[in-house]
Order: structure tokens, then sequence, then C-alpha cells
């Protein structure tokens, strides 16, 4: 059975990353709401260890009392090695019979931390170590048979451990990179501990999915709606492999994706991995219905629904019993991580599944996106898939501010082309987040071999981000604008000005629209 760590999320900001942090260490690691049934994941996995996130609420509050309860309970039982992390440090000392102060030395940012005793979770550290501290509530007094490993200026138990059980717990944040020694804390968790192997690899993560997929949906049919995105190419090129023929990847032309996209994915679908490829020209059905519409959130909404209606009349000519989608983790810890337990669920990401009445399959959905950028290489998908950089589902349509027309479309589409060309033969592409053109809706005046014109103007955006939640605009050498911006006003007759976006993600989004 695959080894694995859980993570009893308490709604710390964290969390996330210290499955993350664990799965770069070579160990399956998962996310588990507090009301999880813990006797599930026992089935499906050989659990080494338990770790408690941080969270927001103190000890003293009812309900986490409940939850602590539950938890402690269980883990006593089962004497697998457990680590509290910031909260989960305080509910272990607080369950355990010893004194947590409410309210009283807060520490946040980085914290210079004693090392009292560099052993078990702490072995390899320094007298002095930096850590990342962010918590309010303190842990004052050890419980009986626990014993302090280490302090700060104003938290006497910053790292304890049970005399004799395997239950640690850790005031700071191992999974903050600005934690100097973050790593080595879980590796001696993992490694020393827990006594993990350390073999989870995404070659493991093909094989079983496969054979999942080959389980759930037997000789049944399939669809996924392939947009040419890693997650779901990925996701068909891994369902395909599982099913064969039964899958069939439906590739809808809106006609807003960027230059040559949806030509280069059918070749890539059709030649060189033989998927059922049906290729959808759905170009004049959506041109159609944005007539007119000019309002960001309308086009959004237009988009979506005419993709789903498109999409609802192919499945229900293919027959398909089941729905491949390529939803990631991530999305699944933004919705509230219901349903972890198979990989057949029912939920909802899309809007897809309740209109066509029929079960999901969700081949990554414990994957994150850098895991899917590696199962996508280990597939063999080419790079402009496997390192696809985001591009937002309602396509070129919300680079246009203003009515979408065929023609305005065909203008955003070319400078779209030349922005990636520049950008990416000045070796800057790795780099960036995102770089695209977004066509204004004002025009300007400019002179062009001596004539007057009254025309276009096309803004960059060229970010720099790790999540998209927040972003920079990118300091971009001033020669690969100038030859950005001279490209497009030699190369696309409508437009004769270029300006360069210089807002920050906030208060900007990234996109326009
Ligand atoms: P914003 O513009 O909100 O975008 O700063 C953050 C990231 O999300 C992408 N984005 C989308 N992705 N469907 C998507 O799949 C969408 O409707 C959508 N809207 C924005 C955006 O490109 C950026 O990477």
């Amino acid at each position: 059975m695959l080894e694995c760590v859980l993570v009893m999320d308490f709604g710390g900001q964290y969390c996330h990353l210290i499955a993350r942090r664990i799965r770069e260490l070579g160990v399956y690691s998962e996310i588990i709401p507090p009301a999880a049934d813990l006797g599930d994941y026992g089935d499906r996995y050989e659990i080494k260890g338990f770790i408690l996130s941080g969270g927001p609420q103190s000890v003293y509050e009812k309900d986490s009392q409940r939850l602590r309860e539950e938890f402690m309970k269980h883990i006593r039982d089962e004497n697998i090695p457990v680590l509290g992390i910031c909260y989960g440090h305080q509910v272990i000392a607080f369950y355990e019979g010893g004194e947590i102060e409410s309210g009283g030395m807060k520490e946040y940012g980085v914290t210079d931390m004693v090392v009292d005793k560099s052993v078990s979770i702490l072995k390899g550290l320094s007298r002095k170590e930096k850590v990342w501290m962010s918590h309010s509530d303190t842990v004052t007094g050890m419980p009986p048979g626990y014993e302090i490993l280490a302090h700060t200026r104003n938290s006497p138990v910053v790292a304890f451990r049970h005399r004799k059980k395997q239950i640690y717990g850790v005031q700071f944040h191992p999974e903050v990179v600005h934690t100097e020694k973050g790593v080595q804390v879980f590796r001696n968790y993992l490694f020393n501990i827990c006594k993990c192997k350390g073999n989870w690899e995404m070659g493991d993560f093909i094989e079983e999915s496969i054979e999942k997929i080959n389980t759930a949906i037997g000789e049944k049919k399939a669809v996924i709606a392939l947009s040419g995105g890693v997650d779901s190419s990925t996701a068909a090129v891994l369902a395909h492999r599982a099913i064969g023929k039964q899958l069939t990847s439906v590739f809808i032309d809106t006609g807003l994706m960027r230059k040559n996209e949806p030509e280069s994915i059918q070749k890539t679908f059709t030649e060189d991995f033989h998927l059922n490829f049906r290729f959808v020209d759905a170009k004049e059905r959506f041109f159609k219905v944005l007539e007119g519409v000019s309002d960001p959130e309308e086009k959004r909404k237009i988009i979506g629904e005419t993709f789903i209606k498109v999409f609802e009349d192919v499945a229900r000519e293919v027959g398909a019993d089941y729905l491949i989608q390529g939803t990631i983790y991530p999305d699944r810890i933004e919705s509230g991580l219901k349903d972890a337990a198979t990989i057949k669920t029912h939920h909802n990401v899309g809007g897809l599944p309740e209109v066509l009445g029929i079960e999901i399959v969700e081949p990554l959905q414990d994957l994150y996106k850098d895991e899917v950028r590696e199962v996508a290489r280990k597939l063999g998908l080419p790079e402009e898939i496997s390192e696809r950089h985001p591009f937002p589902g309602p396509g070129l349509a919300i680079r246009v501010i203003g009515e979408v027309t065929r023609e305005s479309v065909a203008i955003v589409k070319e400078a779209d082309a030349i922005v990636k060309e520049e950008i990416k033969s000045a070796g800057l592409e790795k780099g960036l987040w995102q770089f695209f053109a977004v066509l204004l809706s004002i025009k300007t005046v400019g002179v062009q071999g001596d004539v007057r014109t009254y025309r276009n103007t096309v803004a960059l955006r060229i970010v720099e981000s790790v999540d998209g939640m927040t972003a920079n605009f990118a300091e971009i050498p001033y020669v690969v604008l100038e030859r950005i911006s001279t490209r497009i006003t030699n190369e696309i007759p409508e437009v004769n000005r270029v300006v360069y976006d210089l807002t920050h993600k906030p208060p900007g989004t990234i996109e326009w629209e």
C-alpha cells in the first residue's frame, strides 16, 4: 500500500504548503478536513504520520475542543507519530494537560529560536535558528511526560516532544521557506520518526491512475472536454491509456483561442497520441452569441453557457456514461475538499456534470499543478502543453475591451502572437507567469508613413507571479518592449499605439476583464 502522511486542516493559511513539502520529499501526503472519517484513509493508505495544521482559532473555543478530542483519541489508539504545527502544537499541549496563554505574547514573522536540544524533530539544527512565526496563543506550561526542545524570547515552548510516545509539536512553521531549516524538520519527522521510505513518484501515479480509471469505467464510454491546457490534456491522455477508444476527447474551437492553437492541438492529439478526437468548429456560434456584448461578466456567462450547450450535444451523441475532468488538488481545496475518498465524485466544478447527469472521474484530483506538469512530461506531452502558461477559459474574448467581433479578435490574436514570439526569443518565458496583449476600446491619432492615422491601441500585460493570487508587472528590458511595440505597429495595420501596463495585482487583476 502507498505510504501516506495525513495533514488535518484546521484552516491555517499555510496548510496546503505542508502537504507540498512532504510530497517534495517523496512521501505522499493528503490534506483532510477535521470531520473526515479516518477509517476511509486507513483502507486506502499505509498511514505513516499525522500532522495537525495551524489554524486561526484558539484552543479555548468550544468547536475546536470537540475536534481536538476526537482527533487525539484516534492518534493515541493508532500510535502513529503525530506532529502538531502552530495551532496543532497548542492543541496537543492543551489536550495533554499543558498550559496555554491566550492573546499574550504574539510573534509574527522571522524570529530567532534557541534550540535547547537538537534531537528528534530538531536533529541537525544549530543552537540558534531563524524560524517563521505567526501566532497569538502561546504554550506556557508543558504537559506531564513532555519535554521542551526549543524556545524564543517570548515563547518558552516553541518545540516539544513526549518523552516516550511519538508526539511532537512545533510553534513555528517549518513549511514556510523563511524557516531556514524547515525541510530538515520535515526530513527528521518523515524519515527518522515515521520511518517513511520516500518512494512516492509520478511514475507510480500513472500506473495506479490508469488502473483506477479502468476499474471505474470498465467497458463503458466516457467524454472529456479537451481544451489543450495542461490539466485537461494530461487527464485525456491518462484516460486514453486506460480505456482507449471508449474515450471521446472533444475540442471546441470557440474562435477565441490563440493563433494556430486549435490546429496544433488537433495535430498533437490525433497524429501523436491517436486519441478518439472530435474537433467541433463552433466559431460561428460563439461570435453570434457575443454580438453586441461588451460587459465582461456578461461575456464570461455567455461563453460558459454556450460552451456547455455545445459540449452537451456532443456528449449525448456519443452516449457517454462518464465525464472525465481535469480537476486538480488546489481546485478541490478551494471548493472545500468534499468527496476525498474516491476518484469518482459527483461534485461540480464546471457546471457540466449537472447538466449531463452523468458521473465524473477526476484522475488528477490529488495532484498539484507542478505534479500534473511532471505527469504530462512523463506521458510525453510536448513542452508547449506541459509547460503551458495559464490561459483563461473565455479566451481572447476577455482581452478585447468592448465588443467581441471576428475583426477585434483577429487583431488581439496577431498582437498576442508577436508578444509570445518576442518574449520567447528573448529567453524570458520561463520567469514569467503570463505575457499577452489586450486590445483597448479607444482609438488615438498617430502618424504612419507621413500620413495621419486614427487607429487602435494595444496594451501589453506581462506579469510575474507565484500562484496568480498576487502579481507584479515584470521589468522587461526596454529593448524587448521596443521590439514588440515596433512589430505590432508595423505588422498590424489597425494598430498605431502600444502601451505597457504598470499595475501590480492588487490593485489590478492580471486579466483586464
Ligand atoms: P485575474 O485576472 O483574476 O486572474 O488576476 C488570475 C489568473 O486566473 C486566470 N483566469 C482564468 N482562468 N478561467 C480560467 O481558467 C477564467 O475564467 C479565468 N479568468 C482569469 C488568469 O489568466 C490568471 O492567470
